[in-house]
């Protein structure tokens, strides 16, 4: 009873974070809330900082959402380092959503400084909760490095993967992706004058890119990319609303719709596979949105792009890969076959029908579809 009692009222805190917007959450039922995000935290309210952080990226409030992520830093950090590790990671993955890599980088130094003094003393869930936070940090640091102005994030990421490895041996894999194995870099000949085309950020959602015809549009010089991209953006908007009316015929045609533009040769064993999800549809109705961290070799949550990046297909035949949220692994059975390891709440077995940035779609034995949603 007790142990409820201070529930609540710690739920009743962190909600204060969050504008008022939304109805309170429930305070009768915080287990299920936590059964929805099931990261491995060890305190309680530290899971009740992410439903917080969680609902205000729901809702579109990043802000809400950086400053429950920097209270819960500023209030647990030091008696919390595997939670404050885990903790940090998420808000750098927000950062990065928001297209603010400097923000991220800062947000990976708070972390490096968490679990600096400790890592030492070899407590291995900590040295782990670091890796997966250095091994972020080195992606992002690829990833970014247009934004970041940096001139050497190559070695950057690598020093950062290294690290990662000595803490957790299983981050190995990541060092072996060409860009990063590669022992030097080759120099750019002088022919290749041409001004070069700054890729625009994979997994950012169109209308978050800088506007047609800014000083920064990144497409600048390929507006029929734009178009492209803004058309299937309408695509994912109209599934996914239909998905929150609980429509299943506009979910079907909408599916359709996706699934006859397939571009993929082998969906279910893409790279655009791994990284953080929620279900929208399964079982022919709406689905609560349970999410589902894919994590590829090297326990990674995200490929970087660019020259060098591992290609497709990506994923192997046969191999299980750590899952975290409504299943425990995930398993290409084929090109296309997937597997979910102890799924709850998603058919334990379907076949990719549609994969890209942000939409994947799949098709359990009967034919019933199922719908996720890229989350940060
Ligand atoms: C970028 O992230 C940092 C760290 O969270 C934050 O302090 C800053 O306000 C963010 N900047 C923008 C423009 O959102």
């Amino acid at each position: 009873m007790k142990v409820q009692r201070l529930v609540v009222v710690l739920f009743a805190s962190a909600a204060a974070l969050v504008p008022s917007r939304r109805a309170p959450p429930r305070p009768n039922k915080p287990t299920a809330l936590y059964n929805a995000i099931k990261a491995p935290f060890e305190s309680p309210h530290a899971q009740q900082y992410v439903v917080c952080a969680r609902r205000a990226i729901d809702d579109g409030a990043f802000d809400t959402a950086r400053k429950t992520y920097a209270y819960y830093h500023e209030r647990h950090s030091l008696r919390h380092k595997r939670d404050a590790a885990k903790m940090v990671l998420r808000w750098a993955l927000l950062e990065q959503r928001a297209l603010n890599a400097t923000g991220a980088r800062a947000v990976f130094k708070l972390g490096a400084r968490v679990v600096h003094d400790e890592l030492r003393n070899g407590d291995a869930d900590l040295r782990r909760a670091a890796a997966t936070l250095f091994c972020s940090w080195g992606l992002a640091e690829y990833r970014h490095q247009h934004e970041l102005g940096s001139k050497n994030a190559r070695d950057r990421a690598t020093a950062l993967l290294r690290h990662a490895t000595t803490l957790d041996e299983s981050k190995a894999p990541v060092l072996k992706w060409r860009m990063f194995s590669a022992t030097e870099e080759k120099p750019p000949t002088e022919t290749k004058k041409k001004k070069k085309m700054v890729p625009p950020p994979r997994r950012t959602p169109i209308n978050q890119l800088p506007a047609e015809g800014s000083a920064d549009d990144p497409f600048a010089l390929n507006v029929w990319k734009r178009r492209i991209l803004e058309r299937f953006a309408r695509f994912h908007d109209d599934l996914l609303s239909a998905c929150e009316r609980d429509d299943a015929a506009a979910v079907e045609a909408a599916c359709k719709v996706l699934e006859t533009r397939n571009g993929k040769r082998c969906p279910g064993r893409s790279k655009d596979l791994v990284g953080a999800w929620t279900l929208r549809w399964a079982a022919g109705a709406r689905a609560a949105r349970e999410p589902l961290v894919v994590r590829g070799p090297g326990g990674v949550d995200a490929v970087p792009d660019g020259p060098g990046s591992p290609k497709d297909p990506f994923l192997d035949v046969g191999a299980a890969y750590e899952c975290e949220g409504l299943a425990a692994g995930l398993t290409p059975r084929s090109d296309r076959a997937l597997a979910l390891d102890g799924a709850r709440g998603a058919p334990a077995a379907f076949d990719c029908t549609y994969l890209d940035e942000r939409v994947w779609i799949g098709r359990d034995d009967r034919g019933a579809a199922v719908v996720f949603a890229r989350e940060p």
